[in-house]
């Protein structure tokens, strides 16, 4: 979720960098930094927070001539946000900037610091330019040892490298995060960036790097090492760019949620176990019930995961309204694990409840998405979900992260706790790594949430319905829609219906009902019968068709409910969203809501 730009050519490199960087911001910036290369050095200036830190630095100190140059935002994911963790990153005499996860950067590392490397940062990145010079060291062949080094990569990786021992190249690949390269307006001028924003306006003709695809750029020309790569002409509109070509930020979200969810789980799954380094397993010692405190989507995230960890882990778990939980005098022993959700870490009222359990002398966990907030900086532990920034207010990937976060951690405690059958634990890790194609946004499911959206604009109100993690599922897809659309819209436990909302049912009461194939389908059918036969309007979404619905969203077929859960989510998100556009709505910005609440 970092942003990458690089610059050859006989501008003014300094100026593209950052003006590049600029566009990128919105992707993420918790620090910056570029590396300036001419015939005798690289310069690197680097600052933690937004671009104009490192602009000053750079305003202040006395530039040389550049014609090469790389630039790089960071959004913290191994290793804090820190200076010493800002890329670029060096070796002795070269420069990488990294976009991406290396998944065997451990390994990779320990046989570099026997060759005699040394590591300065705890990122992951650090790794690349020292496994380059290993090469170029033994090679004297850059291009050679640039091949290598890709070879031995594992996970996501788009790369820009330059170094002293071929002064005159950028040399790039892609792999995993996305990455452009541009013929630039100019004479022999070469850009890159990991997004079309800031090449609009220099180039015409660029080339959308295939995942596999990489090569070697100079004033001399592009090399690419394989042929497996198309020049195509660069959209003319900046805005447009910055939304990746989606009418909004929570659509361009929707549609990211795939891959946010692989970074998410880059690194931490195994064949048979899940791996935080970030977590010592000895926190989980004398720890008999999980408490979880959380606000908003987060909240839902947490309601979730609790049916996971008393099924799996084996755990007792309750989940709070932080508003609530501050002021009710809570009840807090030692033997509880406190954890704390939140996609931005600021917000006041999980902030209080993570400071109020610290107080009493509970271990606690923050699943964030904002490393260097105030929650990762007050809890024991914190688990990044590395879903990038969010922009949108209405949550959407922040949720899929976390919900697949806490899925993991449910089931690192059934391992640490040895409580769960090696089969279940392999079965669990399998549908884990189907999340990513379950998220998928499919064009015909697109379309089919965009026609319905139309009869869902009147009516007194909808209800959401589910049972088990399908309930807290319910209880996002409405506050999705209430958020956006300003529709009265619940969601409910679909076996509570009875007991007094099904006085509401009419025609004009829609219900959408969640209606998983792999848990409890026979229960939730009848409950949704019983709304049918009281002529509430059924919106079923489902894999199995049900004669009953008025409308009807069909799923795929799966293995594991989980995968029903991410899939359906996606359909709540498009729903919404689609209601939103029809009735005129800011998606991106509703009326009353902020993105971040630090006021209690
Ligand atoms: C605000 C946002 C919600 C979010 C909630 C919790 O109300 O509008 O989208 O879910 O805060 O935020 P957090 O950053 O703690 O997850």
């Amino acid at each position: 979720m970092c942003g990458i730009v690089g610059y050859i050519g006989n501008q003014d490199t300094t100026n593209f960098l950052l003006d590049g960087l600029k566009e990128l911001e919105y992707r993420g910036y918790d620090s910056a930094g570029i590396a300036l290369l001419n015939d005798e050095k690289i310069d690197v200036f680097k600052a933690l927070g937004k671009l104009e830190n490192l602009k000053e630095k750079i305003s202040k100190s006395t530039l040389g001539e550049y014609h090469i140059g790389i630039g790089h935002t960071r959004w913290a994911t191994h290793g804090k946000p820190t200076e010493l963790n800002a890329h670029p990153h060096l070796g002795e005499y070269s420069y990488v900037v990294h976009n991406g996860i290396i998944e065997n950067y451990k390994e990779l590392k320990e046989e570099l610091i026997a060759d005699g490397h040394n590591f300065v940062s705890q990122t992951d990145t650090e790794v690349i330019v020292h496994l380059f010079e290993n090469y170029e060291n033994k090679l004297e062949n850059s291009t050679e040892a640039f091949k290598n080094t890709i070879q031995r990569l594992e996970g996501a990786f788009s790369i820009l490298l330059i170094s002293k021992a071929d002064p005159s190249k950028i040399f790039f690949f892609k792999h995993g995060s996305p990455l452009i390269i541009a013929r630039g307006k100019e004479e022999k001028e070469v850009l890159f960036s990991s997004s079309d924003a800031p090449l609009i306006g220099l180039a015409n003709d660029v080339v959308y790097l295939e995942d596999g695809v990489g090569g070697v750029a100079s004033t001399a020309g592009i090399e690419f090492f394989s042929d497996d790569y198309s020049w195509s002409t660069l959209p003319t509109s900046k805005q447009f760019a910055q939304k990746d070509g989606f009418r909004f930020f929570m659509e361009k979200e929707i549609y990211e949620q795939s891959d946010v969810v692989s970074d998410c789980m880059l690194g931490r799954l195994n064949d048979d176990e899940i791996l935080f380094d970030e977590i010592d397993a000895s926190v989980f010692d004398g720890i008999k019930e999980i408490k979880i405190c959380a606000c908003g989507t987060s909240y839902h995230a947490g309601l979730t995961s609790a049916y996971l960890f008393e099924r799996l882990s084996k755990i007792k778990c309750n989940v709070e309204i932080a508003s609530e939980f501050r002021y009710k005098e809570p009840l807090l022993t030692k033997d509880t694990l406190f954890i704390v959700i939140s996609q931005s870490g600021e917000t006041a009222d999980t902030l209080e409840a993570l400071k109020m359990a610290k107080k009493a002398g509970l271990k606690s966990i923050v699943v964030c998405n904002v490393d260097n907030s105030s929650m990762t900086r007050t809890a024991d532990y914190t688990i990044l979900t590395r879903a990038g920034i969010e922009k949108g207010v209405a949550s959407t990937k922040a949720f899929s992260t976390q919900a697949v976060v806490l899925w993991m951690l449910a089931l690192y405690i059934a391992k640490a706790k040895n409580v769960i059958d090696t089969n279940i634990l392999q079965n669990e890790i399998h549908a884990l790594r189907e999340v990513p194609s379950s998220l998928m946004v499919a064009d015909k499911m697109h379309e089919k949430a965009k026609r319905l959206s139309k009869r869902y604009l009147h009516g007194h109100g909808f209800f959401f319905i589910g049972r088990d993690v399908f309930f807290p599922l319910a209880l996002e897809g409405a506050l999705k829609l209430k958020e956006i659309s300003y529709l009265h819209a619940e969601g409910y436990p679909a076996g509570e219906m009875k007991h007094g909302p099904i006085a509401l049912a009419d025609p004009e009461l829609f219900t959408i009902a969640l209606m998983p194939e792999n848990l409890l389908y026979d229960k939730i059918k009848s409950n949704v019968e019983e709304l049918s036969a009281r002529d509430s309007t059924i919106c079923a979404i489902s894999p199995l068709d049900f004669e009953l619905a008025d409308d009807f969203i069909k799923t795929q077929k799966t293995d594991h409910y989980m995968l029903e859960f991410f899939e359906m989510l996606v359909v709540l998100q498009l729903l919404s969203m689609e209601i939103s556009i029809r009735l005129g709505n800011d998606v991106d910005m509703p009326r009353n809501l902020a993105k971040s609440v630090t006021v209690e």
